[in-house]
């Protein structure tokens, strides 16, 4: 069964001080750099355009092409503005773990990446922005920083090659829509973080209105290890559309939770085998294949392969691979208002849609958690829903309405029941607790 795993970017999590230069380079670390400064900058863009590397932040977006629209002529306007490679480490979205993780055990992973992303895209200056909660994460980033930094990997002159990188490690202050990545340079420049309009996209005017390339750490992490090993390796794991190998996080009622490195197209059947199954007699309920914000799939869905294409077509998306494992314990009514509690406190404000609906789907969904639902509730909801969705600003908004119209779709049976009965009655919190809770007398 293990051998449908494939551990690359977790491969040495296990060794001893694994984040530090010495061991990252005693496992071949920083030889993937060496080759990318001998080639052309177009020729390693080329190179992970033809690897199908697609981001790994939640959209599937081709990492290479991404680059590819840096303008890059000197002639042009913004050919001679400066460019700028922006590493999203925001990582906030309910279920979603990775990066922590891969931050935490090889920093040297990320950077090794950013040094020959901003090789390629003619970055001479580099930032890693991060989740404001996980100073731990911050301070061991600085660390492998200024690690790589003494031993020329970053710097002027990086290794004889000429080649200038500088990188600044960004402490946001804990927003989820600074994940957004327009909101996440407007916070990167000192402003509140909110999505910008679009067009003029980052790759044209991105952070201080320069071009500028946004990729998720997973993403930037994966390279050095396709310019090690090469596109046909990378290309012989994977699906036709959605190649090469991925972190998935599996989380919840699950015996052994955590990251599971696969190919895309895995099934959540055999990731859901790697983890030791459910609790002894639970039955799978539902499940979110890319975080709170992608809409819940059921046992139904056990066999989808675990790609872009696939989840879509099954009616979700693949998302940040975001594993979340519900059994028949839970309440779908008080998980979807949890959710949608998240939403409501992390919207930024700045459209209507999202602002007032995601109060207005709130208090719905808590007289429907209650037992207090009124009749016409659930037309209600799928009324919000449709107001908020294709008519917000961001994805935050129509993010939010995922969780609700395919839990209605999936369980319409538990959202009537909440006309009448209070979710703690049908399913006792208690029993769907994955620790053990004290009782105070
Ligand atoms: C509300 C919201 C939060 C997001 N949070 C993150 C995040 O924490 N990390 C991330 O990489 N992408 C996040 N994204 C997606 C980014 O906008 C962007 O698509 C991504 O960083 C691009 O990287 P990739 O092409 O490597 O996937 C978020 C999007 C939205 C709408
Ligand atoms: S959809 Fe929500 S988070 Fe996005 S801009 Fe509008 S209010 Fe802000």
């Amino acid at each position: 069964m293990t051998d449908m795993l494939t551990p690359v970017l977790s491969a040495d999590w296990g060794t001893d001080r694994a984040w530090t230069l010495e061991a990252y380079k005693n496992a071949g670390g920083y030889g993937a750099l060496e080759t990318a400064l001998k080639m052309a900058p177009d020729d390693v863009i080329a190179m992970v355009k033809e690897s199908g590397l697609r981001g790994r932040g939640g959209a599937g977006f081709p990492t290479g092409m991404k680059w590819s629209f840096i303008p890059q002529a000197p002639e042009t306007v913004a050919g001679k503005k400066p460019k700028y490679l922006v590493v999203n480490a925001d990582e906030s979205e309910p279920g979603t773990c990775k990066d922590i993780p891969l931050m935490m055990a090889t920093p040297h992973t990320l950077i090794e990446g950013v040094i020959i992303a901003a090789h390629a895209i003619r970055a001479k200056t580099a930032f890693i922005y991060v989740r404001g909660e996980v100073l731990h994460v911050v301070r061991r980033l600085r660390a492998a920083a200024r690690e790589a930094a003494e031993a020329g990997y970053l710097g002027t002159d990086i290794l004889g090659s000429g080649i200038d990188v500088e990188l600044i490690i960004h402490a946001g202050a804990g927003a989820y829509i600074c994940g957004e990545e327009t909101a996440l340079l407007d916070s990167l420049e000192g402003r509140r973080g909110q999505p910008r309009l679009r067009p003029p996209f980052p790759a044209v005017e991105g952070l201080y209105a320069s071009p500028t390339v946004v990729n998720n750490v997973e993403s930037i992490a994966s390279v050095p290890a396709i310019i090690r090993n090469g596109i046909d390796w990378f290309g012989s794991m994977g699906t036709e559309k959605s190649k090469g190998f991925t972190l998935y996080s599996l989380s919840g009622h699950v015996n052994r939770p955590g990251q599971y490195e696969a190919p895309l197209g895995i099934t959540l059947r055999q990731l859901l085998d790697l983890g030791g199954g459910l609790r002894p007699g639970a039955e799978l309920k539902f499940w979110t294949p890319g975080g709170s914000s992608t809409p819940i799939l059921t046992a139904e869905h056990l066999d989808v392969p675990l790609d872009y294409e696939a989840v879509g077509a099954a009616g979700s998306m693949l998302g940040t691979k975001a594993l979340q494992i519900f059994d028949q314990s839970t309440s779908v009514v008080r998980c979807v208002l949890r959710w949608t509690e998240f939403y409501k406190h992390e919207s930024c404000g700045k459209c209507t849609p999202c602002r007032e609906g995601t109060f207005w789907l709130v208090q719905v969904l808590e007289r429907l958690d209650r037992g207090q639902g009124r009749e016409g509730d659930i037309e209600l909801l799928i009324d919000l829903c449709e107001n908020i969705l294709g008519r917000a600003f961001c994805a935050l908004g129509d993010g939010a309405t995922s969780p609700i119209t395919s839990a209605i779709q999936h369980f319409r049976e538990e959202f009537e029941a909440g006309m009448h009965t209070p979710s703690s009655e049908l399913f006792p919190p208690a029993a769907s607790t994955l620790f053990p809770q004290e009782v105070s007398v």
